[in-house]
């Protein structure tokens, strides 16, 4: 660690001096295989490749046919660099420094490429980074849409190194491809490790391999993106739900928000402050946690090494042998009694993170091949409490003994549909052998939180052949007590397999929303209270709690999962996590600051929106819902689209919120879905109201609605109000077709408004409130006109302050 701690000083120390010519050796370089460089969602800078390309007989430069919903940003997805013959890039480098490589593969259409024919091997100094690597199968897998592979070089004393992509000649019309390549010196976090089951009697040396960097967790958190972590080395960090294996999973802590968390002597860069900062311990019941192993499943490549990084910061305890436990890796110990993980003991105070570091191999054998972590109380030590804890973990490949990283490539047929059918049958049967659940991915450095319709869409057009082992995360029967009907464990497992949203427990939930204290209602909505609660020591979120007793409230919920975890877009509300447990049923949202579009519009006398403010979350919202209906293959319609279901942030981004009614339409322009007539008073399209046939137009109907709200400010049934006024939607369409819309607009906007842009607004308005569906406009419409009405309003601002 001292080493590390020195080599990372030194890399600082070797900026501020020279600066101005050290090409790549400190900088952390991005790499946007294109012509152009720019900047990603997050506000990254990447750069163009083409100067680090050294030889590329046969390179194309390439744009993606199709943006996938979950790609975060389109640099450097949605553009490629393709290679039909060897490829090499050349970066100038320090020497004796350790290099960080990641790739970035979107395995898509590439204009007269056929994706399915690429196969290649990448090196990289020498070493064997992927061979006969398919990014389609492996995403395909992994059910993901795109992928990131990170890799870490040891050090070496060239001056130069050398990535080359080498096209497999095994099949005809093979080619390679990449999206992105980063390129960041790194400290070197490595060091002297022990083999598990060896002792101390055989140590590898990891601070000279190199690694493939295959999971990394932060246990009981949130994802951290890259722009969060330490050391700038723009690592992911996940949450380690989908990993947790076994009946019992532990319950989730939080360090208290005003413990200093002390990295001390050592690196800030090994992990971020709130990887330490969340835990997932055994639970309160010391009888019971002395009876069973907190558990984590890996499923890797058979016949490598791995070295596993365990995270750990105490901060509840503070004296020696009051927490103690045993650690277990693949059955055999790697840290047990009489010398246990006893943290205050080794680093002599609370809130010091520390890690350590122990080395498996995995030999090949039947089955799939995986790494198994465990914990459980030292109760060999007499400790005072009996309890476990676990604050993050990484998980590194090394090179074998021919500098090869390289794995084979996931089975294509394993997939998550078969996965969850899987689990629903074995809750009926109770076979065994599905308790067995394997979680993670060989090969593949997990992109958890980014499946989303990607998957929704490969679940479709997959097969049913039979294969067991699945690539996706599907928790086992761990709540076999609670519901006899089956339902409830369908929506658990597809929404952890689909979406991977996080597992709350009724305890956490009780915790951050003090028992659901009235004082923390923030709305009611059909399926029950809203409550504004924290987690993980701090996150604000919104928790919706389900009133057990009803039917519809039960649908509502399994309908809201199933859509949520599966969409993720910057207009709609995410859904963190569930809670499924103790007869109570909860959903946890991002909280949204600023509350719902109608409170500020005339359910609050003080706040007056501008007309820009309004035409701005108008705008949000119509994105949200252009992409549901849109984004996916299958439309998806809102059916409860009014005001209070536009919900804002803090920075007054319009999200689109509950989804308990919304259903799965047809196939793209092909009819309707008949069911029940839903929805609210005042928004409901009289079309499907007739006919109860449902169409997304049914969405642009209460959108229409939603408009004429933002420029009326007044409810959308208001039966205070003379007959031919209670209804907004007749009331404004009589308005506008008699010339005198000015008169029921809101009194603050009067002379606010450009007359050419509200004339768009209101004709956009009126043409949604059209009696027949097809006469009304696509979302894509309204929210282009809604564009063009913004843009002639930021005229027109100038003007009237010129004025
Ligand atoms: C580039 O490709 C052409 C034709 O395929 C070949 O003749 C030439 O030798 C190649 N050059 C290099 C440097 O590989
Ligand atoms: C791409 O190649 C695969 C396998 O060779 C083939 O099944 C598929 O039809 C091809 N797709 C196109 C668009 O040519
Ligand atoms: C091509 O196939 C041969 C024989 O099956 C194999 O030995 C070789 O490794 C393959 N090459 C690549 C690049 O996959
Ligand atoms: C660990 O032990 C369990 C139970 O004995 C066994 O099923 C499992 O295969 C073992 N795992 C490894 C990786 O050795
Ligand atoms: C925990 O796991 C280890 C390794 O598989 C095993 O030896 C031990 O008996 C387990 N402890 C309990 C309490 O299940
Ligand atoms: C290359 O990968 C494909 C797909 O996984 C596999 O079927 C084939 O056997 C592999 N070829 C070699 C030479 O490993
Ligand atoms: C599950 O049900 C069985 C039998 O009804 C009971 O013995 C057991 O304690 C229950 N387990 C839990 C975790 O509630």
């Amino acid at each position: 660690m001292k080493e590390g701690q020195h080599s990372w000083l030194s890399i600082v120390w070797f900026c501020l001096i020279c600066n101005a010519f050290v090409l790549v050796s400190s900088q952390p370089l991005a790499l946007n295989c294109n012509s152009k460089g720019g900047k990603d969602e997050d506000g990254r800078k990447w750069e163009p490749d083409e100067k680090y390309l050294k030889s590329s007989n046969g390179s194309t430069l390439v744009q993606a046919g199709y943006q996938d919903p979950s790609l975060l940003s389109k640099i450097p997805y949605m553009n490629a660099r393709i290679f039909t013959s060897l490829a090499t890039y050349e970066f100038r480098i320090k020497s004796e420094e350790r290099y960080l490589i990641r790739f970035h593969f979107y395995p898509s259409g590439y204009s007269k490429f056929n994706i399915s024919n690429s196969y290649f091997s990448v090196t990289a100094g020498g070493v064997t980074l992927m061979k006969n690597f398919s990014a389609e199968i492996t995403c395909k897998a992994l059910t993901q849409a795109y992928l990131v592979r990170e890799y870490s070089l040891a050090p070496s004393d060239s001056k130069t190194l050398t990535i080359t992509f080498t096209p497999s000649k095994n099949y005809t019309n093979s080619f390679a491809f990449i999206n992105g390549i980063e390129l960041i010196a790194m400290p070197n976090l490595f060091g002297m490790t022990g083999m598990v089951g060896l002792g101390y009697l055989k140590e590898i040396d990891v601070s000279l391999e190199n690694l493939q960097a295959m999971f990394r967790l932060n246990v009981c958190g949130q994802t951290i993106p890259p722009s969060k972590d330490s050391g700038a080395m723009y690592r992911i960090w996940y949450n380690d739900d989908p990993y947790i294996f076994g009946s019992t999973l532990g319950i989730c802590t939080g360090a208290p928000k005003d413990l200093k968390i002390d990295y001390g002597k050592s690196l800030r860069s090994t992990a971020p402050e709130d990887v330490y900062r969340t835990a997932r311990s055994m639970g309160e019941d010391a009888g019971l946690n002395t009876k069973f192993n907190l558990t984590w499943i890996f499923q890797v490549d058979a016949n490598f090494i791995y070295v596993v990084r365990f995270h750990f910061c105490e901060f509840v305890y503070d004296s020696p042998n009051q927490r103690a436990f045993n650690v277990y890796i693949n059955n055999k110990s790697a840290q047990v009694a009489p010398h246990p993980v006893d943290l205050i003991d080794w680093t002599r105070k609370k809130g010091a993170p520390i890690y350590k570091d122990y080395a498996v191999h995995v030999a090949d054998g039947p089955g799939d091949a995986m790494i198994l972590i465990q914990m459980t109380p030292a109760t060999e030590m007499k400790t005072q409490f009996h309890d476990s804890l676990l604050n993050g973990v990484e998980i590194f490949k090394l090179n074998d003994g021919n500098k090869n990283l390289a794995g084979r490539n996931p089975h294509p047929s394993s997939m998550l549909l078969k996965a969850v059918t899987e689990q629903e049958r074995s809750f009926d049967t109770k076979s065994d052998n599905n308790n067995a659940v394997i979680a993670g991915a060989a090969a593949a450095f997990v992109l958890v939180a980014l499946t989303v319709l990607a998957s929704r869409k490969r679940k479709q057009e997959a097969g049913v052949e039979a294969h067991t082992s699945s690539w996706l995360p599907v928790r086992g029967n761990s709540h076999s007590n609670e519901s006899k009907d089956g339902k409830s464990h369908n929506s658990h497992a597809l929404a952890l397999a689909q979406g991977l949203s996080r597992h709350f427990f009724i305890s956490e939930i009780r915790q951050s929303t003090k028992n659901f204290d009235d004082s923390n209602v923030i709305g009611v909505g059909g399926f029950g209270n809203v409550y504004k609660g924290v987690i993980d020591g701090g996150t604000k979120v919104a928790i919706k709690r389900s009133n057990p007793t009803s039917e519809q409230g039960i649908n509502e919920f399994q309908t809201e999962v199933d859509m949520l975890s599966k969409l993720r877009h910057k207009h709609l509300v995410s859904l963190i996590g569930f809670c499924e447990d103790g007869g109570e049923m909860c959903l946890v949202y991002d909280y949204m600051a600023l509350g719902t579009l109608r409170e500020h519009l005339y359910s609050n006398e003080e706040a007056h929106l501008s007309w820009k403010q309004r035409l701005e979350i108008c705008i949000g919202a119509a994105r949200g819902l252009h992409y549901l209906h849109t984004g996916a293959k299958y439309t998806i319609i809102h059916r409860d689209v009014k005001t209070t279901n536009i919900l804002l942030d803090e920075k007054w981004v319009a999200k689109v919120s509950d989804f308990g009614l919304s259903k799965t339409g047809p196939e793209m322009n092909q009819g309707h879905v008949s069911t029940v007539v839903k929805g609210s008073f005042g928004y409901l399209d009289p079309e499907y109201f007739r006919r109860q046939q449902l169409t997304e137009k049914s969405d642009v109907y209460s959108f229409g609605v939603v408009l004429f709200e933002a420029l009326c400010a007044r409810p959308a049934l208001n039966p205070k109000l003379p007959k031919e006024q209670v209804s907004l939607a007749d009331w404004a369409r009589h308005c506008h077709k008699k010339g005198t819309l000015e008169e029921i607009i809101d009194p603050h906007l009067k002379g606010k408004i450009k007359p050419e842009c509200l004339k768009i607004f209101a004709d956009t308005a009126v043409k949604c409130l059209s009696d027949q569906g097809i006469q009304r406009p696509h979302m894509g419409d309204v929210l282009w006109n809604l564009e063009f009405a913004l843009q002639m309003h930021g005229t027109t601002e100038a003007s009237t302050e010129a004025e």
